[in-house]
């Protein structure tokens, strides 16, 4: 689909429910975010920190990237895809088309680029990749890897609902808020009509994102966002799994008759 042709789609699509985005990195959850009718699944740069072990997203490269998203796109056949453009990929325009195409080739559908890169969006845009635009806390260029909220200040929030403005007028299909007040985020989605995403933006956006992790309880040992709603508790599941499976053979209870091959 081209940039025109995905906007259309995803703004006619939030004129009748609430958007639902939600990360993924590997093929097995890429399957079931696909399943399950998600409308889009990002391949977030967050990959360094929950997929990869990494502080913050600064270390993730566009072979990582690459990887994963193929991936994901052998696991979900229906569902947009987004690759999430990493640190450095999109330095210069023509740096920043080189990689958008390697996730187009790789099985995305579609980029997200971080902040109000205007140049280096429409060159991608141009050559026909459609464009998810990104506001508020930005993790490749915050010093701070302790997410604060962006936009309290009144110069800050007006330079975001200008940036959001500039995104929407080059055609991008959707912009993700994150980390700002709710209030803001109603502003932004009033005065543009690419869809937002929200995480940690409250409900006044025209959808939701979250990092799947987060909300499947896969990272107990970090630091929570505020916004984070744990949906089950998954780390916990799997620990006792391989609990069980341990003293199963130690005990030398497994393999048993009913699992061995005669
Ligand atoms: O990398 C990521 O997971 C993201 C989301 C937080 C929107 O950019």
């Amino acid at each position: 689909m081209n940039p025109l042709e995905l906007r259309k789609k995803v703004v006619e699509l939030a004129k009748k429910r609430k958007l639902v985005m939600l990360t993924a990195y590997n093929y097995p959850v890429a399957r079931i975010l696909d399943a399950v009718g998600v409308d889009m699944i990002l391949v977030g740069d967050s990959l360094g920190m929950v997929e990869l072990g990494f502080e913050d997203t600064k270390h993730v490269t566009m072979d990582d990237m690459v990887h994963h998203t193929s991936a994901v796109a052998r696991g979900a056949k229906k569902t947009i895809i987004v690759g999430d453009m990493p640190i450095h990929s999109d330095d210069t325009p023509q740096l920043g088309l080189e990689s958008a195409r390697r996730f187009i080739e790789a099985g995305a559908h579609a980029v997200k680029i971080e902040g109000n890169k205007s140049e280096v969006i429409k060159t991608i845009m141009d050559a026909g990749i459609p464009v998810m635009g990104h506001l508020g806390y930005l993790p490749q260029t915050e010093a701070d890897i302790v997410r604060t909220v962006r936009g309290k200040k009144a110069n800050e929030a007006e330079k975001m609902l200008q940036d959001a403005e500039d995104l929407d007028k080059l055609g991008v299909f959707s912009i993700v808020l994150e980390s700002i007040p709710k209030k803001l985020a109603g502003k932004i989605t009033k005065a543009v009509e690419a869809p937002t995403i929200g995480i940690g933006a409250g409900i006044n956006c025209n959808g939701q994102v979250l990092v799947i992790n987060d909300l499947l309880g896969m990272d107990e040992s970090g630091h929570k966002a505020k916004y984070v709603k744990l949906y089950a508790q998954l780390e916990t599941i799997i620990k006792e799994a391989v609990q069980r499976f341990v003293d199963d053979v130690r005990k030398r209870r497994y393999p048993d008759e009913e699992h061995t091959y005669h």
